[in-house]
């Protein structure tokens, strides 16, 4: 059996396969929350074998989200709206359901017409908070400095909304601490040059994250996975590195996480990020796994059912995720298991072997009638 397609039990959950949905913000929220687009899109996906899927950032307080059409999970109303979600989802596959919980800090509020500016508060958006008042462009306004209430209150709002998503029916966690958003943004010393006991040495950049990432522990079931995402390099001079990440995921699995999501960047616009190449986040990953013991998901650039097998099949990580490959394929799996010679469910088989419908298809494999 190909890796992509061996089951990975983590706690008391099973995924059924490798393929992961990273998170994809889709502003159609209403006022954070979930709305039909929502039950259509994650249902494609969820429909088409995916081994977990992960429901895009979600605003732990309405001041984190990423923008005012991104989804929360801070009322009852909110979670509402994801158990009806979940409870639909669920029906469609066996895979894993899950949602990245997230501040966004200095990167909130954004306009739905730039995707890449400020929304001021007379037009529909509201006040930043950060770490330092320290804006992340020309497009954005400087943040508030976060008092420590500010940290002990957001802190909290990651740990009610994580029992929200238990409540709610939620297999899984994945807490948003990458691409520059709020515990990110603590961690490095480009957007953090606090000097008191949350900012200045690793140590103290990782107290926030790692107070937020404690509380959410506390209020996950034991029983079911819990993760996180990283952006393991700021790919900038002077900002977090692949050394400090290294150390911030042990400290992380010392809290009794299960795995990490590696991506990169989104700290500062003027990254320097060389290539883009396929896989070209891949090698973080593999060093992370293979220096901290943690189950590791890939991400970035994957998009070829063969080059996902090749990462698995190495030990460079044990999950792959892809974004921008399901929204172009919502039946990547079913393709991928084609691609490499497993199985797949009867009506898509059936499609594949029907010439009509299909010219030059491959007969499937024992095909109904
Ligand atoms: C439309 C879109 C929305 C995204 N929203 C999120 C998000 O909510 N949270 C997150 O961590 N990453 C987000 N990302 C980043 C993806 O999860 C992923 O890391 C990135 O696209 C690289 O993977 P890919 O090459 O397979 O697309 C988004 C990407 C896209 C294309």
């Amino acid at each position: 059996m190909p890796k992509l397609f061996t089951p990975l039990s983590i706690r008391s959950a099973t995924l059924p396969n490798r393929a992961v949905v990273a998170p994809m913000c889709q502003y159609a929220a209403a006022n954070g929350l979930a709305q039909p687009w929502h039950l259509m899109h994650y249902g494609s996906l969820m429909a088409g074998g995916v081994g977990m899927l992960v429901i895009e950032a979600t605003g732990v307080l309405p001041e984190g989200r990423i923008s005012p059409a991104c989804l929360g999970l801070h009322s009852d109303e909110t979670e509402a709206a994801f158990a009806d979600l979940v409870k639909s989802l669920k029906s469609f596959g066996d895979g894993l359901v899950s949602v990245q919980l997230a501040h966004a800090g200095r990167k909130a509020s954004t306009s739905l017409k730039t995707g890449s500016s400020y929304l001021p508060p007379d037009e529909g958006g509201w006040e930043l908070i950060g770490p330092s008042p320290i804006a992340f462009s020309d497009q954005w306004v400087a943040p508030r400095e976060a008092r420590e209430q500010d940290i002990d209150r957001i802190a909290s709002a990651f740990a009610d909304s994580a029992r929200r998503a238990n409540r709610a029916g939620f297999d899984a966690i994945e807490v948003h601490s990458a691409h520059g958003y709020l515990l990110n943004q603590f961690l490095s010393p480009l957007a953090n040059q606090r000097s008191d006991r949350f900012g200045g040495t690793l140590e103290n950049r990782m107290r926030f994250p790692l107070d937020v990432l404690r509380a959410v522990r506390m209020a996950w079931p034991e029983d079911k996975p819990l993760g996180f995402r990283i952006s393991a390099t700021d790919w900038k001079e002077g900002g977090f590195t692949l050394d400090e990440a290294v150390v911030y995921v042990k400290r992380v699995k010392e809290l009794g996480y299960d795995f990490v999501c590696v991506s990169s960047g989104g700290m500062v616009p003027d990254a320097k990020i060389p290539g883009g190449e396929p896989g070209y986040q891949v090698e973080f990953a593999e060093r992370i796994k293979k220096e901290t013991g943690m189950l590791v998901r890939a991400v970035g650039m994957i998009a070829k059912p063969a080059q996902a097998e090749e990462i698995l099949a190495k030990g460079q990580a044990d999950m792959i995720a892809l974004a921008r490959g399901f929204l172009d394929d919502p039946h990547w799996v079913w393709h991928a298991a084609e691609a490499l010679g497993v199985d797949y469910p009867y009506p898509f088989r059936y499609a594949r072997a029907h010439p009509k419908l299909w010219p030059g298809a491959k007969l499937a494999r024992g095909g109904n009638s």
